[in-house]
Order: structure tokens, then C-alpha cells, then sequence
């Protein structure tokens, strides 16, 4: 008998937030969040644009959810009720899905920063993705300069395995450092007994 196909995960609910892909219908919240969050955005985020349209947002809509729905990058928005917090993803920067290893990238909304919402997301982001997505491995990378994202990594029992000299570029054109962290399925089970 053929083996059944695939499906991902398209919805994950946590606490009073909800994971889920984009879609053309999510172009203002995202156009709104975007803009409000820019100067949060604008060190770390090449993407961030102060004045980003709503056609804009519902182009990049739309390309993340085509990207969803043909398996090649799984970004998701962090969602409350119909506010857009942050976004979030698992990219496939790691190898070929069968590996079952992605690396998770993240912003979250300017107003909401700075409270543990980036904390709970990737919290959430690694229950989900050791749960029904089935990684094995879950990878994090940050410029070292980054406090706030290598402190959220850390929060969350991922383990510093490199930092890799000079391997990236910011966004000011400038050659930059990277932290790698990591975790295994084994790890996490073990972080989320203790905690
Ligand atoms: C990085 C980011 C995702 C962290 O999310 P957050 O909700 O702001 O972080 P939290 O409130 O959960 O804080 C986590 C830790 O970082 C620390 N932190 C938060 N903002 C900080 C800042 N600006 N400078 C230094 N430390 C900071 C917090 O104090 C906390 O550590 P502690 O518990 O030891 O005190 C978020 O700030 C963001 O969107 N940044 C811009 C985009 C970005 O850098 N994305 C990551 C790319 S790798």
C-alpha cells in the first residue's frame, strides 16, 4: 500500500496565542505590525520597511503562504485574536526536510517586546515543533551582538554550539558574528521536566 502523504501542521494554540501560516486576508495586520514594530526591527531585520504598504504586505502574504503550502519554509504568525504580535518560522536552513532539522527564526511586535512574549513563543515554537511537526533537531542563529535573541535562546534550554566568525553581514553592510544554538528532541523533553 502507498505510504500516506505528509501533511504539516498549519495551527498550534497556547496560553491565549495562536501559531499559524499567513494568508492575503492577514496583508493589514501585517502591514500595521510591520511599520509600528519598525524601529524595533530596523538592527536586526533586513526585511523591516517604515513604509511598507498594504499591497506590499499582502505580495509577502501571499509568497509565505505559497512557500507554506509547498513545503519549502513554514513561517507563521503569532496571533492574538485578530492582533498580530510576531512572526515566526521554521526555515528549512538546515538540510532537506527528511534531516527533520530547521532552524527558528523570530520578531516580535515593538509595543509587546521586552515582557517574555519572545520567550513563550519560542517555548511554543519548540512544544510544537518536537511535538507534531516531529524535528529532531532545532536550530537558532543570531548576531552576537543580539542580547535580547541570544537570551531568549538561552531561556529556553538551547545549548551554544558555535559562534561562527565573521559569517554574516548586518544591516548596515557591516561583517558581523554568529551564535548558533541548538536543541534535541531528548534535550527539550528534559528542559520542559525541569521547568
Ligand atoms: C529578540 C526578540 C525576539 C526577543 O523577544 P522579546 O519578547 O523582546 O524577549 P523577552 O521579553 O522574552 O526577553 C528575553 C530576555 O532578553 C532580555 N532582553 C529583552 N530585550 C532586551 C534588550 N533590548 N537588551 C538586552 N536584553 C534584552 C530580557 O531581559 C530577557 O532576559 P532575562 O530574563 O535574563 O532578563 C525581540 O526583541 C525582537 O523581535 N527583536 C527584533 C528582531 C530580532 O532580533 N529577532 C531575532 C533575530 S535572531
Amino acid at each position: 500500500m502507498a505510504e500516506e502523504p505528509r501533511l504539516v501542521p498549519v495551527r498550534y494554540e497556547f496560553d491565549e496565542l495562536v501559531l499559524r501560516p499567513f494568508g492575503p486576508a492577514d496583508a493589514a495586520e501585517l502591514q500595521r505590525a510591520s511599520v509600528a514594530s519598525y524601529e524595533h526591527l530596523k538592527p536586526w531585520m533586513p526585511w523591516a520597511k517604515q513604509d511598507l504598504t498594504v499591497a506590499e504586505a499582502e505580495v509577502t502574504c501571499r509568497r509565505l503562504a505559497a512557500e507554506y503550502m509547498s513545503d519549502t519554509n513554514y513561517t507563521v504568525g503569532v496571533w492574538n485574536g485578530d492582533r498580530l504580535l510576531g512572526g515566526s518560522g521554521f526555515h528549512l536552513r538546515c538540510g532537506p526536510v527528511e534531516w527533520r532539522c530547521a532552524e527558528i527564526g523570530m520578531w516580535i511586535h515593538g509595543d509587546h517586546a521586552g515582557r517574555g512574549l519572545g520567550t513563550r513563543v519560542l517555548a511554543g515554537m519548540l512544544e510544537w515543533g518536537f511535538g507534531d511537526w516531529g524535528w529532531e533537531r532545532l536550530v537558532w542563529k543570531c548576531d552576537t551582538r543580539n542580547v535580547a535573541s541570544a537570551r531568549v535562546a538561552e531561556k529556553c534550554g538551547m545549548n551554544l554550539e558555535a559562534t561562527h566568525r565573521s559569517d554574516s553581514v548586518s544591516v548596515e553592510g557591516k561583517r558581523v558574528d554568529t551564535h548558533l544554538y541548538a536543541i534535541l528532541r531528548p534535550e527539550w523533553a528534559a528542559f520542559r521536566a525541569q521547568t
